[in-house]
């Protein structure tokens, strides 16, 4: 089987707090004093059933997350991480609702403290890395709008993104377009998750009304030919995590994936791993699966990673520099 640790890659959607090593998370809740063992498995990984229960769980988890001090420390460990599963660049999803609750100023304490760990791990590792702020969906359209305010009320180079994870069900993108309108008027790249766990008509109603250039997931176009076309004719780039998918049941097994036949069909395909250690992935092992399951190989995954780079939210230097 051929090592895929080596290849140089690019990730787009890895969620900070999702990259949480369960270990990670364990030691603060201890220094915290904080009682988390219902969260954990018999094995100490996460425990959750169902995307609502992963929801819970993640955002149990984060509860222990509670100083910018906490952000950078986590920010050193996903990045060494990463870095050594052969990322070169990454972008990570970062929620102001998780930094501080929407406050300006304690935003701008904990985006100090992230920058400061990426900076380490660039220092230390030569990974790049770009910061997307996230809204949490299922927290509603007010908040959204302070976390897109509060985004570009506190402008830095390496914070060049705005995007929206949680829960698919709640509401219609039409719902939050103020929150994108506030990042997209501030030139940051934009991006949401859709067509994860709702189907394809989530995700024409993102394209209608949040002015995205790339989808988090995407996959469920497969339903529809039509939004399969409309994705070729747009240019519109998926963040496609397919461990993320196999684990949360959006698919049935790997080889149902339809990640290989949306790429066969014009759509533009990436590959992350969205929230490794809840579903038990890494880079290098989404790269063993698609060449397993797919037969995809150095010429595959070399195109994907081209693709990546072309759709990543950074400078045109820094685009060539990781091409
Ligand atoms: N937040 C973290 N991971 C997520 C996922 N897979 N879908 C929606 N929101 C998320
Ligand atoms: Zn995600």
């Amino acid at each position: 089987m051929t090592d895929w640790r080596t290849l140089p890659k690019t990730e787009l959607h890895l969620h900070l707090e999702g990259a949480a090593p369960p270990d990670f998370i364990r030691t603060l809740a201890g220094e915290k004093g904080v009682d988390l063992s219902s969260i954990f498995d018999e094995n100490g990984a996460y425990d959750w059933a169902d995307f609502a229960a992963f929801l819970r769980t993640y955002e149990a988890a984060c509860s222990v997350l509670q100083g910018p001090r906490d952000f950078k420390r986590l920010v050193e460990a996903v990045l060494a991480t990463s870095s050594a599963h052969g990322v070169i660049y990454t972008e990570i999803f970062l929620a102001p609702s998780f930094c501080g609750g929407g406050d300006k100023g304690a935003w701008a304490e904990y985006l100090a403290a992230m920058v400061e760990g990426a900076e380490n791990a660039r220092a230390s590792t030569g990974i790049e890395t770009r910061f997307i702020s996230t809204a949490v969906r299922h927290m509603g359209p007010e908040a959204a709008a302070r976390d897109a305010q509060v985004t570009v009320d506190v402008p830095h180079p390496m914070l060049t993104g705005f995007g929206m994870g949680g829960e698919e069900r709640h509401l219609t993108a039409a719902d939050f377009a103020r929150a994108f309108a506030i990042a997209g008027e501030a030139g940051l790249g934009l991006t949401s998750h859709a067509g994860e766990i709702c189907g394809p008509e989530s995700v024409g109603d993102t394209l209608d009304h949040l002015g995205v250039s790339r989808i988090g997931h995407g996959v469920r176009a497969i339903e529809d030919p039509d939004m399969v076309a409309r994705l070729v004719d747009k240019g519109t780039v998926l963040e496609v995590n397919p461990g993320s998918n196999v684990a949360l049941s959006v698919v049935d097994d790997w080889d149902s994936h339809p990640i290989a036949k949306l790429r066969d069909a014009g759509v533009k395909v990436t590959v992350s791993t969205d929230d490794p250690p809840y579903f038990h992935t890494d880079m290098v092992l989404e790269y063993e699966k698609l060449a397993e399951h797919f037969g995809w190989g150095l010429a595959d995954f070399n195109a994907i990673n081209r693709v990546a780079m072309e759709a990543a939210f950074c400078d045109e230097p820094t685009r060539q520099a990781c091409l």
